[in-house]
């Protein structure tokens, strides 16, 4: 019998002898001479994609809604007319191929006392902080007569207060990009602003590409919002698995993530429906600035190429229609990877990162099992050979089963929707065949709460993580998703900032939090140890576990038996270097859980230690917006530990103790 089905016996021989039936106390036996494994350092990473607005609206610093004016074909959405002007949307006068349409401004009566202009809201506000400077830049041209100047203002959306403006020089008959700075004074935080571009001379304007940026995550240009980036900074996270997701199948061919659009110049990026998740995107996030993310938390890039298949079910035919999508996929790594004597390294460079991006996974489509006709296998080994060839050393991932090739490793997603639908998979590691490709659980969550996840999906997470944990021989890699929501408007509907519920962070214009279970993986991600210890779990508590699903409403049918679940679960882990121990203790029951220790195989473990803990009173607990760490670890020194010790666990609750061990 392996030493994985022994523990997974004893799992549920313990769930036979449940707890409230027996006075044992659930024991974790740990032999911390016995290394199972090594523990994947690249196990807890980041999924992510343009959904919710993930990144317009989101993570990408623009403040600027539809700065393109191409969200919508026929109306200016999202900008609003000051004073006596008109506006609309202007083909005739695009700014060039790209941009192929700009905002034309008839402002007939213009005067000092009653500008004209246009007014941006942002994605559901512009945020304003005390002593900030934004950067605004826009193409503007002007019809001949126009003699005037423009101003640039950050105002309240009433107009009434105003709290940064600037003056734009003469604008002229051609096209010109004008920049200036807008600084905040000491004024309080607010986001029910609007941004305005005005003039006191009557006269017709058309803009194209008008933005407005805070300040970024590491000052870059065209960056990211740094509340957001410190809290994906604070997981520490392995990699980042980009750019979808149905984001990069689209509906269609057309409506893909089609990577040779989104570099260069962000006035050459046409933009593209996200068809998907339903709204424009400017391109402004592109594959430079994924792969800068990267760079900037220390992550390595997972980057999914487009395999010819599209949601809609469009697929493009193995073979000769195939090799153009084959050969975007060659040109995409050598933007990524190339010197810059190549063409597309050289294109980096000029892009303005000379130095290449290291990479070492693909993955070929995103859950290419909807082809319904199966088309994938053949696409796989088209992709896999080519990329092979070029770089042997790329691993190469599959999005589903595939016959012809072994993949490195297999994307598998997964999204349950209750903490016990979640729970109950915490062991389908454990007995897993160790011998074919490696896995990467590409997505997961357990999706119990909206906007974002509260405590009950919070241990279901930690439950699956235990589960990785244990078994990250083989599952290598993992990231849940969706990983962003903009929770201004959390409804699906028209106008609403929310296509998916339970998202791991949330934001609005001004703020972000993380939930209960952004906690649970950034208290796993950072007590991660780099080996698995062996571990005995037995007389583990049960519950009942989820109601199996009823088919065609029949009333009767005999009421289907609810299977037990265990109710604690665990994984164990060691980092060498130090010789700390993390025992990981998910108790998912309302009532305080004792679980006695026991290690073998140390000299010594001290009596002192710390814990990070995370509990609620209530498996609803969550946070918001409003209260954003309402859930949260907090970190305390613990005594009474040892080589063998009872400890009590809280009541719904996440436990990481550090043990230290000689
Ligand atoms: O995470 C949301 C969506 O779920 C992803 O875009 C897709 O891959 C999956 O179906």
């Amino acid at each position: 019998m392996s030493f994985r089905l022994f523990i997974s016996l004893l799992v549920f021989t313990g769930a036979a002898a449940s707890f409230s039936r027996a006075q044992t106390v659930p024991t974790l036996q740990i032999n911390a001479d016995q290394v199972v494994a090594k523990a994947s350092p690249t196990l807890y990473g980041l999924m992510t994609e343009e959904i919710n607005y993930s990144y317009e609206g989101g993570l990408y610093g623009e403040l600027i809604r539809n700065r393109t004016f191409k969200a919508n074909p026929t109306n200016a959405v999202y900008w609003n007319t000051i004073g006596n002007g008109s506006i609309s949307l202007d083909p005739a006068t695009p700014l060039n191929n790209a941009l192929n349409i700009s905002l034309k401004l008839d402002a007939t009566v213009a005067t000092k006392d009653s500008p004209a202009g246009i007014a941006n809201g942002g994605y559901w506000g512009i945020p304003v902080r005390p002593n900030t400077t934004y950067r605004v830049s826009f193409y503007a041209k002007a019809a001949s007569g126009f003699t005037g100047a423009l101003a640039a203002a950050i105002t309240s959306t009433d107009g009434k207060t105003m709290f940064a403006s600037a003056d734009v020089t003469r604008i002229t008959g051609d096209w010109k990009k004008y920049e200036v700075t807008l600084t905040t004074k000491n004024v309080e935080l607010s986001k029910d602003n609007q941004f305005t571009i005005t003039t006191t001379s009557p006269g017709t304007i058309w803009f194209q590409q008008v933005s407005l940026f805070p300040p970024t995550f590491n000052n870059r240009p065209n960056g990211n919002r740094p509340d957001i980036m410190q809290l994906l900074a604070d997981m520490k996270p392995a990699f980042l698995r980009f750019p979808g997701g149905n984001y990069l199948e689209g509906n269609t061919i057309e409506t893909r993530f089609n990577w040779k659009n989104t570099v260069g110049p962000v006035e050459q990026r046409p933009g593209h429906l996200d068809d998907g998740w339903g709204y424009w995107s400017t391109d402004g996030m592109g594959l430079l600035e994924f792969l800068e993310w990267c760079e900037d938390l220390k992550m390595q890039p997972l980057l999914a190429v487009y395999a010819g298949y599209s949601m809609r079910q469009p697929h493009v035919a193995p073979g000769a229609d195939l090799e153009p999508y084959v050969q975007d996929a060659l040109d995409e790594i050598e933007y990524v990877t190339g010197d810059v004597s190549t063409k597309w390294g050289a294109q980096r460079a000029k892009d303005g990162h000379p130095a290449p991006f290291p990479l070492n996974y693909i993955e070929v489509g995103n859950e290419d099992n909807f082809d319904r006709t199966g088309s994938y296998d053949a696409r796989y080994t088209q992709f896999y050979d080519a990329i092979k060839a070029k770089h042997p050393n790329l691993q190469i991932i599959a999005t589903t089963r595939v016959t012809t090739r072994t993949p490195d490793l297999t994307d598998e997603h997964l999204y349950p929707n209750s903490e016990g639908a979640m729970e109950a998979r915490a062991h389908e590691f454990d007995n897993h065949i160790r011998t074919g490709p490696k896995i990467f659980v590409g997505e997961w969550a357990t999706r119990v709460g909206a906007p974002t996840p509260n405590m009950a999906g919070a241990l279901g997470d930690a439950a699956w993580m235990t589960g990785m944990e244990r078994n990250s021989d083989i599952v290598l890699m993992g990231s849940y998703a969706p990983l962003f929501v903009n929770v201004s408007r959390p409804s699906r509907g028209a106008g609403g900032s929310m296509q998916w519920p339970t998202d791991l962070i949330g934001y609005d214009a001004l703020t972000s939090y993380g939930s209960p279970s952004y906690y649970a993986q950034q208290m796993f991600s950072t007590h991660h140890g780099d080996v698995i210890l062996a571990m005995n779990a037995t007389d583990i508590p049960t519950k009942a576990g989820p109601a199996p699903a009823r088919r065609g409403g029949a009333t009767n049918q005999p009421a289907a038996t609810t299977p037990q679940l265990p109710a604690v679960f665990s994984s164990v882990t060691r980092d060498s270097s130090s010789g700390t121990i993390y025992v990981k203790i998910v108790n998912t029951l309302g009532a305080p859980q004792p679980v006695k220790i026991e290690i073998s195989g140390l000299t010594s473990v001290a009596a002192d230690g710390d814990a990070v803990v995370m509990k609620a009173n209530s498996p609803d607990d969550t946070n918001t917006i409003t209260d954003p760490t309402h859930v949260a670890p907090i970190t305390e020194k613990v005594t009474g530990l040892g080589a063998d010790f009872t400890r009590e666990f809280p009541p719904y609750s996440i436990t990481i103790l550090e043990l230290k061990a000689k």
